[in-house]
């Protein structure tokens, strides 16, 4: 059956690939994204998918983007909250803004979507959603006391909402990616980046495309057993 998925961050690296296979599903999608216009316009050019601009770290954005995309396309039925960023420092030089920048957008905005979608999917006794975590939340990382925090705060927002819906037909679920090949991932010091790949049993970066393969699996309509679990798509690299 057809649905309107909304995937945020969903312009560019893991989140375009989300939006591409949800497409090719044939699902009605929309990306949302708030930093670059340009790479918005090539891929909604290259793809037919829209993109709505605004910022998912505020919930009053949310509020007023949400509502423009039920406008558009419909009722939300597949949230994939994807939007991430990075703000790595060790902790010792790490600035308050370093720390809440990272909590909002990539915490903060879990709270703020969803908030906002489940109750319709409750009324309508169908949904799913989708979680972005990773590796980095389950095991830790050098300088990353801020993303891991909020990673790690992912999986148990994701647990804690599956419980509440179980019983409505949603769905909640999560999954930790290892290094994939991405503008984030490639913007981490190569020689820091070349130690991380030789500890990855599969001795390379994951594809966009592997990861948006389990969004794909998770939002099926026949993947309503499977709630409150973590993925761990990582190449190996953490056996959780
Ligand atoms: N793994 C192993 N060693 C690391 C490391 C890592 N991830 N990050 C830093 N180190 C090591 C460095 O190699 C260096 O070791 P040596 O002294 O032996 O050379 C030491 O820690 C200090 O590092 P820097 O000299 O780079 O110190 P800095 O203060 O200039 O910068 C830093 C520190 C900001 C943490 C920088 O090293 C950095 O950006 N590291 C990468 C952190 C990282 O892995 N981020 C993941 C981003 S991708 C992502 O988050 C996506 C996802 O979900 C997986």
């Amino acid at each position: 059956m057809v649905k309107v998925a909304v995937v945020t961050g969903g312009t560019r690296g893991i989140g375009a690939a989300i939006c591409e296979v949800l497409h090719e599903a044939g699902h009605t999608v929309a990306a949302t994204y708030y930093g670059n216009d340009a790479a918005a316009k090539h891929f909604t050019e290259r793809t037919g998918v829209p993109h709505f601009k605004f910022d998912v770290s505020a919930f009053g954005a949310c509020e007023a983007g949400l509502a423009q995309i039920e406008k558009d396309l419909g009722p939300v039925d597949i949230l994939v909250n994807n939007a991430g960023i990075t703000r790595d420092g060790f902790l010792h030089k790490m600035t308050p803004e370093q720390w809440t920048e990272v909590l909002r957008t990539n915490l903060d905005s879990l709270f703020n979507m969803s908030r906002l979608v489940v109750g319709g999917m409750r009324d309508r006794g169908w949904g799913r959603i989708v979680n972005i975590s990773s590796i980095n939340g389950q095991t830790g990382q050098v300088g990353q006391t801020n993303y891991a925090a909020a990673k790690a705060g992912v999986i148990g927002f994701t647990r804690a909402l599956a419980l509440e819906v179980a019983s409505k037909g949603v769905t909640v679920n999560a999954i930790a990616p290892g290094y994939i090949d991405t503008d984030m991932v490639r913007a981490v010091p190569e020689s820091v980046l070349e130690k991380i790949i030789t500890k990855i049993p599969v001795k390379r970066l994951g594809k966009a495309s592997e990861i948006a393969r389990a969004v794909a699996f998770l939002t099926d309509e026949t993947s309503g057993f499977i709630t409150g679990t973590t993925l761990s798509l990582n190449g190996g690299q953490a056996m959780v």
